[in-house]
């Protein structure tokens, strides 16, 4: 958990490299909806644009419908999921089915002033989909994805001014109340997201080797 720019993908990639586990990204599934101009991306694609939260039925449903999948029966990774107390009483209940529980619930702790700054440097390859940011995590060769050598880079619709005041005013009013649902579970995991990406990767990953030894 974290706002908009906390490093909740860049981190979420690096796990799920780390422990062989699959990254689920509502973000990112949204996104997909919207670009195949499905009904639920019809319906997500005004919403998203003005920084306001998709509603929790949407999100429940695909996000019930993606974690049955078998790529997900080992465990998962879960990245802007959720983020409204009836989205995490939902995941209870439909982990509960599954006789699976969170490990843990990390939050990305990051000062709102350093958000901007990442999020409109922010793009990421066109093919693969690996993130990247003007100033903090350049390609190796300018213009190359690292990962699958793509030369074409996107950028979010929503990494504007406007929309990135009003994801951050989502986070504070809708999400973060969650935080304190977490910690009265004894799951919540509070990590510096305001230190270098790799020092982040070290504690972030010290913290969940902990839990799994
Ligand atoms: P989503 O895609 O989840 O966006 P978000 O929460 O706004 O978060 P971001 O993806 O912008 O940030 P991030 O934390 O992943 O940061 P990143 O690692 O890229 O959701 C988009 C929209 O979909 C929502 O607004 C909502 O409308 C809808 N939605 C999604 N899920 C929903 C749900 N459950 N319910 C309802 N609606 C939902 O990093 C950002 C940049 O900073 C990168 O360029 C990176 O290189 C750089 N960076 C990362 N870490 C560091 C660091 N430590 N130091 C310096 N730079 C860094
Ligand atoms: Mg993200």
């Amino acid at each position: 958990m974290g706002p908009p720019g906390a490093g909740k993908g860049t981190q979420a990639k690096r796990l799920e490299e780390r422990y062989g586990i699959v990254q689920i990204s509502t973000g990112d599934m949204l996104r997909a909806e919207v670009k195949a101009g499905s009904a639920i991306g019809r319906e997500a694609k005004a919403v998203m644009e003005a920084g306001k939260l998709v509603s929790d039925d949407i999100l429940v449903r695909m996000l019930s419908a993606r974690i049955a999948r078998p790529d997900a029966a080992k465990g998962f990774i879960l990245d802007g999921f959720p983020r409204t107390v009836p989205q995490a009483e939902a995941l209870d209940r439909m982990l509960a089915e599954k006789n699976m529980a969170l490990d843990a619930v990390v939050e990305l702790k990051v000062d709102d002033a350093a958000l901007v700054a990442r999020i409109s440097g922010r793009y990421t390859c066109a093919k693969c989909g690996a993130g990247y940011h003007d100033s903090f995590q350049k390609p190796k060769v300018a213009g190359v994805c690292d990962k699958c050598g793509g030369t074409e880079f996107t950028r979010r619709a929503d990494d504007n001014a406007t929309t990135v005041a009003s994801r951050l005013e989502s986070y504070h009013r809708q999400t973060a109340p969650l935080l304190p649902y977490y910690a009265a579970q004894g799951r919540l995991k509070t990590v510096d997201g305001m230190a270098a990406i790799d020092d982040v990767t070290r504690t972030l990953t010290g913290v969940l080797d902990a839990l799994t030894q």
